[in-house]
Formats: C-alpha cells, structure tokens, sequence
C-alpha cells in the first residue's frame, strides 16, 4: 500500500490535535494533486487569489443555499438578508444584541455556580451560540433538541472524509430536506403573526420575493441556521482552550476586557474553527505553475494559509498583539487571517460570531477563578475540516 499522502495524514484523526506540522509540510509543495483528482492549495497568497478568482464555483454539491452559489444569484440573495442583518462592514444589528448576548452568557455562568468542573463545551460553548442565532432568526430554542440530530448530521457530510461516503451525504441531503420542511412551517406561522426576528422581516417585506423563492428562502434560512449552529462554538471552544495554555493572555483579558478583540482576531488565525474550505475550477487555471484542470475539486486550506510564514511572521506564535493596527496596516477583514474565507463568501455571520466569542471569553476571564485544564490535548470533533474540541473539561476554584 502507497504511504498516506500528507493531505490523507491531515484528514487522520490522530493528527486532529495538531495539524500545524502537517500544514508546515503541505506548503512545501503549493499545490498538490491527490491521486482522486482533487487539488489541495495550501499557501497564504494562492488560496487568496483563488477566493477572488470569478473562474472558481462554489457550486461543491455538499452545502446549501446562496452559499453554494455563485454571482450574480449569490450576491443577489446575500444583498436581500444584508438589509436585515448589515453587511460586515457595518455590524449595527449585532451591536444592538450585544446586551442581549451578555445577558445569555451571564445567565449560563451562573447556572454554573456551586461547581468547580465544568465541560466548556456542554455547558456553554454550544449553548450560547445556538440560543443567539435562534433569537436572532427567529427559531423558538425549544426546537434544539430536533435541529441538533439535523446539524450534526450535515457537519458529517461536509469535508474531504464525506466525499467518500455516500451515506454520510445521503444523511445530510436529508437533514437539508428536514430543516427545509422544518422552516416551511415556521414561515407560515411568522408570516401570521411576525416578531422582530430576521426570519419575521423577510417574509414580510414584498422585496424578499425578487430576491428569492419561497423554497430558496427556507434553504437560506436553514443555512443560516445550520452555520450559527457548528462553528462559534469550537472558536470559543478553541478559545478556552488556547487562553488556558497562555495565562498571560487570559489575565490580560480579565484586567483590560478591549484586549480581547485583538485576542479573537488572533484565535482565528491561529485556532480557527474552519480549516478548510472547497470549490470546482470552472476553467484550466494555473496556480504557482501547476495546471488545475476545469471541472477537478480544489481544497483551500485556509488554516494552513493563516499560518504561511511568507505572510506572517513566527506564525505559529500566539500573539495577539500583533492585531495592532499600528503594526499591521492591511485590510481589518481577511488580509491578517482567513478564519472567515475572503471575497464575495467571506463570513456573513462574522459580527456575530465575533460579538459571541468577545463577550463569552471576556465573561470567562472575568467569572472564573483560576481555571486549569483537565485534559491537554482535549478529545477532538472527528470533521478535519471544521475543527474543534468535543469536550473541554477544566477546573476552577468558584464563580465570581
Ligand atoms: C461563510 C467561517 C460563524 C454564516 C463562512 C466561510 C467561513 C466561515 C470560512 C466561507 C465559506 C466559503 O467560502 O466556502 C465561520 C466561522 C464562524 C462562523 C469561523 C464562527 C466563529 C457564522 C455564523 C453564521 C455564519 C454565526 C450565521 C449567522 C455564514 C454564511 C456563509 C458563511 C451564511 C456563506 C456566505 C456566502 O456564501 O456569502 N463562514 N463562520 N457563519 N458563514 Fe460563517
């Protein structure tokens, strides 16, 4: 048997714990042909130009919605949620939930009180972000229990491990059909009677339907969704994780709380949740020499890029200082990190996810006395390509 290439050792789930070394190996070789066909770039400025490259789809066939689309039908559903949420640039929603976010969280550390073991996880890095996104669209939470099975069954047929599974893809387009029907129903009822959710101001506003259609409406609902739902909670797990194995950093937090913007921006270059990202070449294309012919897969592997050391320098450093925009004069969204991807599919969700994480490791900092991990490395989520803890169990004195 061939020995397993580097990109087949990524995928390893005894490497889930640290690829980085794998990464390091990867860029020695920018682009790489798997004997599949599929291509994998793993270097800072190639996958940039790439993400910018209209001769790239994101038509994979293993998401739905107008992420799996491509301009102009992408940019016209994108723009119709922007009128709700606001575009990256100016993320006025999400600061106006901010008290609201803080008040979840508040409410999950105190349901804490009276323990001195907790599992980051379970106990508050999937609650938080699940209770945001439903108040957000408008999703009641008693719900959760159905959307998780639904969630974590499309989680299972995204990334390179899925595309050799049939009936790991045949669980999610059934999970899609699920949710989509799940949402069909709740459409109708907000429809009736509308609140002050996103999902409410879509369906009444006659300007949703030149956008999308009824069905495209649910898809994007359930997308949305299904994205708020799988990868806040591993940056803040991520999060927890990395601040514990640097206690200067989490100190710093607790004693000057705006230290922590610069902290998350760093998690997500240097422990991000979305370590790689795939799209179809439309056409032949030449990257750093290498001919990808139109029609093969190609998978960005954007935490591998965050990490180029032609990009940053001592890129596997944790140092959020380097944020600075003193020291760093690039474009505030995907030049420092490609935690979110880039151009057109950059994050939708990013002011909130950012918001969430911001407030949820001020708050840990703040509440929790002299936290210590109880398991380094953690056990990990088996997806290569949406990364994170399953569980972090850690120990503290008491709640403040
Ligand atoms: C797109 C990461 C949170 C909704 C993306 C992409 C990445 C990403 C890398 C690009 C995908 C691609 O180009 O193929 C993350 C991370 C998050 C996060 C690391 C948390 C820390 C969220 C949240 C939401 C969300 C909370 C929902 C409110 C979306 C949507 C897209 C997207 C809808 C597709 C955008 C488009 O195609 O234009 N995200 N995301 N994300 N994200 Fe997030």
């Amino acid at each position: 048997m061939a020995a397993a290439t580097i990109f087949e050792q990524i995928q390893d789930y005894a490497n889930r714990a640290d690829p980085y070394p794998l990464y390091r190996e990867l860029r020695k070789t920018p682009v790489v042909r798997e004997a599949d066909g599929t291509y994998v770039v793993s270097r800072y400025r190639d996958i940039v130009a790439l993400l910018h490259d209209p001769r790239i789809s994101s038509r994979r066939g293993n998401l739905q919605g107008f992420i799996e689309t491509d301009p102009p039908e992408h940019d016209r559903v994108r723009r119709a949620l922007n009128r709700y949420y606001g575009p990256p640039e100016t993320p006025d929603r999400i600061d106006r939930m901010r008290p609201e976010l803080l008040e979840i969280v508040t409410g999950l550390i105190d349901r804490l009180d009276g323990r001195t073991e907790i599992d980051i996880v379970d106990d508050f890095a999937y609650p938080l972000p699940v209770t945001a996104i439903c108040r957000l669209l408008g999703v009641p939470l008693e719900d959760e229990p159905r959307f998780h099975v639904w969630a974590d069954a499309l989680v299972e047929g995204i990334g390179p491990q899925a595309a050799r599974n049939e009936q790991a893809r045949r669980n999610a387009d059934n999970a899609w059909a699920d949710l989509s029907r799940y949402f069909g129903t709740l459409i109708d009822a907000h429809r009736e009677l509308p609140g002050q959710d996103l999902l409410s101001a879509l369906v009444t506003d006659d300007r949703t339907a030149e956008a999308m259609s009824q069905a495209d409406l649910r898809t994007n609902a359930s997308l949305l969704l299904f994205a708020g739902h799988e990868t806040t909670v591993n940056l803040i797990t991520n999060g927890m994780l990395t601040l514990l194995r640097h206690p200067a950093a989490l100190e710093r937090i607790r004693e000057e709380p705006e230290f922590v913007i610069p902290t998350v921006e760093e998690l997500l270059r240097y422990e991000p949740p979305v370590h790689l990202i795939s799209r179809v070449a439309l056409d032949d294309l030449d990257i750093a020499g290498t001919t990808v012919p139109a029609g093969a897969h190609i998978y960005l592997v954007l935490a591998s890029g965050s990490r180029d050391p032609d990009h940053v320098a001592d890129p596997d450093v944790f140092d959020p200082t380097r944020h600075d925009p003193e020291r760093f004069d690039l474009h505030p969204q995907e030049a420092q990190h490609l935690g979110f991807g880039g151009s057109v599919h950059y994050c939708f969700g990013a002011p909130l996810a950012r918001a969430e994480t911001q407030i949820a490791l001020t708050e840990l900092a703040r509440r929790l006395e002299n936290p210590r991990l109880l398991a380094d490395p953690p056990p990990y989520r088996s997806n290569p390509g949406l990364r994170g803890p399953r569980h972090l169990p850690i120990r503290f004195d008491r709640v403040r």
